[in-house]
């Protein structure tokens, strides 16, 4: 590592958790509540809790997945919307943490650079405040969700630099932005896109989100209090049977959407059409190149979006940029698009185990070279599980998933008294090679070169979906590639 001593005694535990958001607060109560002897910490690089909830700060912020889901199944969601906004789920998960006492465990501000495996333990180091220091662990767990912090997914958006106006990625979004009668363009379609449409729109003189290609943009209601049968039942109650409820209906869209991808087009296009006002047309607007859920649905609480389509102020416009320049954006259909702002809605970087570099006995990972264990391990890395959650359902069902079958792992590397278990394959050439998440999203499709290498036999699988992966963790074959020692 770099010039500075080590200036800090070690500090060992039995897990180190990375990452202090969801992934992190969800496997650290999993881990008290499963081993209550173990000593644990989770590192965090930032000062506070929340990782994605805490970096995005953009307007309107908000959940895409409904709460039930996405909130914890120890700590419940008892509002009645099910879709929230970026400062409520920030306060719930600081509740759950506090409430949990998981927040005495976190180390704020202690960014993790290198985790090395030597001798039967984990030596990471760590810089906090140009300090660096180190900590071992027996068994390491790496909730460090799945993008870049730093750096965005670059746009490409050419003749960008000539632009005189303000730039703006909502992943770095200025604090004290005042955005009032401006005139905004926003490229992308994603649901950052479909969340900052409205809010922009309350403000500005007009908002136009400029697409190169469409998605689905489905209203769901978003009640701001609960129904009489809601506030009758305990609720507890109400939040099993929400969460069940969603559970069921995602699922059965999803298969829905893939069995009959003609007719759930159908409509899809059909609900959307008859929110549009008159001067907006399904096409090529609301008319995507791809089936439903071959990407992710965008969601709007109460059809938000559409709203401001109606009210004139938001617009929308499906083109190709030629190139931007001082003063607006020229399409190659030869529109050009006036405005002051541009804002770039154009996706997240992909990267697993946040930039850290991960020795296994002095060879450097590469992620890229490497197959997946059941979802969660890596091949040749030794006590290490990986917290990804879905791209397809709310993240937190499958970071649950994960961290179910990191505990199975742990328990049974205590029955059979081993110190040390790794996934290992003998002959990879055997293997047909699949991607690791299905999407087929730009951020996605852009990332294949840098995750991660996956297969559809098992054990070399990726995640599937909550119930079969539960199953799994439950009642799965563990020991089907993974080679444990004493
Ligand atoms: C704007 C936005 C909206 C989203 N909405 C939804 C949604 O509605 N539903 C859904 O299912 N998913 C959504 N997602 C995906 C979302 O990121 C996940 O659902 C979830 O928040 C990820 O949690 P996580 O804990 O795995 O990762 P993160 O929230 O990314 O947290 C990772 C943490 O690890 C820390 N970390 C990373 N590297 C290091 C390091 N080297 N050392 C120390 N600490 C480190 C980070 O600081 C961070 O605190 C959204 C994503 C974005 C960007
Ligand atoms: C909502 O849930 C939290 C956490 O479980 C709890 O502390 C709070 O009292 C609940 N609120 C209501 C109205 O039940
Ligand atoms: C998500 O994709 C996986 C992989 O194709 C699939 O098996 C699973 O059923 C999907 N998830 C949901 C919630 O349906
Ligand atoms: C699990 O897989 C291993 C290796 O393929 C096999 O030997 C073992 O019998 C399996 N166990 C069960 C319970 O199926």
């Amino acid at each position: 590592m770099g010039s500075l001593p080590l200036e800090k005694v070690e500090q060992s535990f039995d897990v180190l958790i990375i990452g202090a958001g969801i992934s992190g607060i969800n496997s650290a109560y999993r881990l008290q509540s499963s081993f209550p002897q173990y000593r644990y910490a989770i590192l965090e690089a930032r000062d506070r809790i929340g990782g994605t909830w805490d970096l995005f700060r953009y307007p309107g912020i908000r959940s895409d997945s409904d709460l039930y889901t996405f909130g914890f199944p120890w700590y419940p969601w008892n509002r009645s919307n099910p879709i929230a906004e970026g400062k409520d789920i920030l306060q719930y998960l600081n509740d759950a943490a506090t409430e949990h006492k998981i927040k005495p465990n976190i180390y704020f501000n202690h960014h993790v650079l290198k985790a090395e495996w030597d001798q039967q333990r984990w030596m990471v180091n760590v810089e906090s405040n140009g300090i660096k220091s180190q900590f071992s662990a027996r068994f390491i767990i790496f909730g460090t969700g799945y993008y870049d912090y730093h750096e965005p997914l670059d746009a490409e958006i050419p003749g960008l630099q000539n632009f005189q106006g303000d730039v703006i990625h909502p992943q770095f979004w200025p604090e004290k932005f005042d955005y009032t009668d401006k005139n905004i363009v926003i490229i992308g379609s994603g649901a950052t896109a479909v969340t900052l449409l409205p809010k922009l729109s309350e403000k500005a003189a007009k908002v136009t989100m400029l697409q190169r290609s469409p998605s689905y943009v489905v209203s769901i209601p978003n009640p701001a209090s609960h129904s009489w049968l809601g506030r009758l039942l305990p609720t507890s109650w109400v939040y099993r049977f929400n969460r069940i409820r969603y559970l069921l209906i995602a699922r059965f869209m999803f298969i829905i959407c893939r069995r009959y991808p003609v007719a759930s087009r159908g409509f899809l296009t059909k609900l959307m059409a008859s929110q549009l006002p008159v001067g907006i047309s399904v096409d090529p607007h609301f008319k995507p190149s791809y089936s439903p859920w071959e990407q992710r649905l965008c969601l709007c609480p109460d059809g938000d979006f559409f709203k401001s389509l109606r009210s004139g102020k938001g617009q929308i416009e499906t083109g190709i940029i030629k190139t931007v320049d001082a003063d607006g954006i020229q399409l190659t259909s030869g529109k050009k698009l006036s405005t002051d702002t541009i804002v770039t809605a154009t996706g997240l970087k992909m990267q697993l185990a946040g930039r850290i570099d991960i020795v296994v006995n002095g060879e450097r990972i590469d992620f890229s070279q490497k197959y997946i264990w059941n979802g969660f391990m890596l091949q040749d890395v030794p006590n290490a599980g990986f917290v990804i959650g879905y791209t397809n359902a709310s993240w937190t069902l499958g970071a649950e998933a994960s961290i179910a079958m990191i505990c199975r792992i742990l328990k049974q590397m205590e029955s059979k008294h081993a110190s040390v278990a790794v996934p290992t394959l003998k002959d990879p050439s055997k293997l047909e090679t699949r991607s690791l998440m299905n999407l087929k999203s730009t951020y996605i499709a852009r990332a294949r070169e840098h995750m991660p290498k996956a297969s559809s036999q098992r054990p070399w699988v990726p995640k599937e979906d909550y119930l079969s992966d539960m199953y799994f963790a439950k009642y799965g074959n563990i020991t089907e590639g993974l080679k444990l020692t004493t």
